[in-house]
């Protein structure tokens, strides 16, 4: 069983992306309602946050846990990786981010290798990447491009409000000044240029992509970072098929949890995904004595 951890509804971006393309692997996927949005936390709550949900998740079955989010993984996807992992007692347990397979797509270069390379040491290309207050100020989109693209330039964006409009079910006319406002505030800083990439680098954007589409000039490519993030768990999941393994709990392909209110969270949630099966609230937090380190 793998696990998809968001701070709300928008991980349903990547887990819909999962399921389509895995339909024969088991998801839970959980949604910090009780916490939603993250954007605009300190960056050790996110980290606590993400913590307890992958915990949760490894509780309940999960060998391999994807942060669908990008906040959760700019923040926290380290720290969780090389500083709590290894003590945590959760040996043969993995947790991934979204950030690494967005970065290979914007720079076509495997994440592994984190220094120039022909030819990307001459691609001199613009990026436009747009997300929440804290993945734009941890840098991570903009460092890690440049790492390996020094050439390019990354303009960045932090669309404070949109996640949380979005979880709010605000009206499109909302949703759309809201779009426009983060589009025209990055094509301020292009002085006239034209994006040819745009990193969607929040996953609650994608439910919101055909207003990014509508306010980024024709020439600029969007990159989907479900698709992305399919495409690099699939090849994960060849070389590493032993977190296909761990218990399944419930006989069913998609488990949704939710610290928040099971039916509201339910009926919101079909508007992004109409197949989307019911959720079940969990209390995240008070973990269940009995783990299955197997
Ligand atoms: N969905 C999250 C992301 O990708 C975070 C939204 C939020 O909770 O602020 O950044």
């Amino acid at each position: 069983m793998i696990g998809v951890f968001d701070s709300g509804l928008g991980g349903l971006t990547v887990l819909r992306s999962l399921a389509n393309r895995f339909p024969d692997v088991t998801f839970c996927y959980l949604g910090d309602h009780a916490n939603v949005p993250y954007g605009n936390r300190p960056s050790d709550t996110i980290v606590e946050f993400s913590r307890r949900g992958v915990e949760a998740l490894f509780a309940r079955g999960a060998r391999l846990v994807m942060l669908g989010c990008n906040t959760a993984t700019a923040v926290a996807a380290r720290r969780l990786q090389q500083s709590w992992l290894p003590g945590s007692g959760w040996t043969g347990y993995n947790v991934l981010g979204i950030v690494a397979p967005t970065v290979e797509a914007a720079t076509q270069t495997p994440w592994a290798v984190t220094t120039p390379q022909y030819p990307q040491k001459f691609n001199s290309d613009l990026i436009a990447v747009f997300g929440t207050t804290r993945t734009i100020t941890s840098g991570v989109y903009r460092e890690e491009i440049r790492k390996r693209c020094p050439k390019v330039e990354v303009l960045q964006q932090i669309c404070a409000h949109l996640a949380g409009a979005i979880e709010d079910e605000a009206s499109r006319d909302e949703l759309d000044g809201l779009v426009k406002e983060g589009v025209t505030a990055l094509l301020e800083q292009t002085k006239g240029g034209v994006p040819d990439r745009a990193i969607l680098g929040c996953t609650h954007f994608p439910l919101v992509d055909d207003l990014f589409r509508t306010h980024l000039p024709p020439a600029t490519r969007i990159l989907s970072q479900p698709q992305l993030v399919a495409d690099s768990l699939e090849d994960y999941l060849t070389r590493h098929p032993h977190y296909l393994g761990g218990f399944h709990p419930q006989p069913r392909n998609l488990t949704m949890l939710t610290t928040g209110d099971a039916s509201e969270i339910s009926s919101r949630a079909r508007i992004f995904w109409p197949d989307v099966p019911q959720f079940e609230a969990v209390e995240i937090g008070l973990l269940p004595g009995a783990r299955n380190k197997g």
